[in-house]
């Protein structure tokens, strides 16, 4: 029996994070109580080094991650070549991999290259995604700021002008809950790249790719055009009724995993509801709580990670386009721990297929085709 879509298959091991019961954690820490105290830079210790850092750790790896957030120049002379209206996960996974030929050695992936690598990616990531949309703004790439954490870094590097206590709490909590989740789509692709013993940046850029599609990562921008396509909360329950009569799916709803809702969707709806309120246009919180209303009622779903996050990237001021980049600042933590995880005890991924094609078939010479 196959299962399609892989559902329901435990299809390898891992120590980084779980799904049970609905509860998610992260090395068996709740995600509730890492958004309520914990720093992304904590986060990114405890997935690739097992065990929350001590003051020192801490210390020591927000350095790392300062010192490692410029970019090669080479790097930002592609970018400067992208064309203006190229779609900014295209770029971000062109950028990640071209990242890989400034590494001095590339294709290495032994344990001790390969977490170097995975820190420089974590510190270059949210470097390369603002440099992104200052470039094709037409605006200069503003300089990593020194000794910052990276939910300032970023926000200050995407605006040109410092952020301030509520955005960054707010972005710290974004990094938090995306930063790592179990075997989703984009982390298996990256652990069957790593699995062949690709290197760390090969797998990376598998798994970018993956995260593109609007049924993964790439639901959150079309939470947003959906959004502004209806325009008014009297409008969103007949938009959704229609939606849902044409058998058309409503983006950030429902998951493969939680089928009685995403434990980070309420991190999100709150931050969203208090954004919204200084924000001075409300009517998106308001619409995205109406939704949520509607589909519990329709349909039986429940909101997933995505969907109260295009909210919120939005009162951050963070363009429709560039919710998924902004996504993959956070999940390239995840994504290099699990490539880390996989070289540590590796074996081929390499599952079968059942065959369902036609069987016993003559070869037929061409002049007789047709
Ligand atoms: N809108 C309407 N109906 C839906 C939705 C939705 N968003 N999601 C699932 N359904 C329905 C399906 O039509 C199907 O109904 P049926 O049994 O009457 O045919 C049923 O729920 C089961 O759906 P499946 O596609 O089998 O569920 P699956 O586990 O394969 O899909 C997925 C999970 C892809 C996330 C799906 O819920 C979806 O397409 N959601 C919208 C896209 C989205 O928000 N993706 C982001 C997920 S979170 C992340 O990846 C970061």
């Amino acid at each position: 029996m196959t299962a399609r879509g892989l559902e329901g298959v435990i299809a390898g091991t891992t120590q980084l994070s779980s799904i049970t019961d609905g509860v998610l954690t992260y090395r068996g820490i709740t995600i509730d109580e890492l958004t309520a105290h914990a720093s992304y830079e904590e986060v990114v210790h405890l997935l690739l080094f097992g065990t929350l850092p001590t003051r020192a750790e801490l210390d020591a790896l927000r350095q790392r991650l300062s010192d490692y957030r410029p970019l090669p120049a080479g790097l930002l002379s592609i970018l400067r070549g992208v064309p203006r209206d190229a779609v900014p996960i295209d770029t971000l996974r062109t950028a990640i991999s071209a990242l890989g030929f400034y590494e001095q050695r590339p294709s290495d992936t032994s344990r001790e290259v390969s977490l170097d690598k995975a820190i420089r990616l974590i510190a270059q990531v949210p470097t390369i995604v603002a440099a992104i949309e200052r470039l094709r703004r037409g605006l200069e790439p503003v300089s990593p700021p020194e000794a910052t954490d990276t939910a300032h870094a970023f926000l200050l590097m995407l605006k040109g002008t410092a952020p301030d206590e509520v955005e960054v709490e707010a972005m710290n909590k974004i990094l938090v809950l995306h930063a790592d989740h179990e075997f989703n789509a984009s982390t298996f692709a990256a652990r069957v790249a790593a699995a062949t013993l690709a290197d760390m940046h090969a797998a990376v850029t598998a798994a970018v790719a993956t995260l593109k599609g609007p049924l993964h990562g790439g639901a959150n921008a079309a939470v947003m055009a959906m959004l502004q396509e209806i325009g008014d909360v009297e409008a969103v329950e007949p938009y959704v009724r229609a939606k849902l009569a044409r058998k058309e799916r409503v983006m950030g709803f429902g998951h493969r995993v939680y089928k009685h809702g995403d434990p980070r969707a309420k991190w999100l709806r709150e931050m969203s509801r208090r954004l919204s309120e200084r924000s001075g246009e409300p009517k998106w919180y308001q619409m995205s709580a109406r939704m949520e209303e509607v589909m519990r009622r329709a349909k039986g779903l429940f909101p997933n990670v995505d969907f109260y996050a295009a909210t919120v990237y939005h009162y951050l001021g963070i363009p429709s386009d560039l919710m998924t980049p902004v996504f993959a600042t956070s999940r390239i933590s995840g994504w290099t721990a699990h490539i880390l995880e996989q070289y540590a005890d590796n074996r081929l991924i390499r599952p079968r297929a059942e065959y369902t094609g036609p069987t016993s078939q003559p070869w037929v010479p061409i002049e007789e085709r047709g």
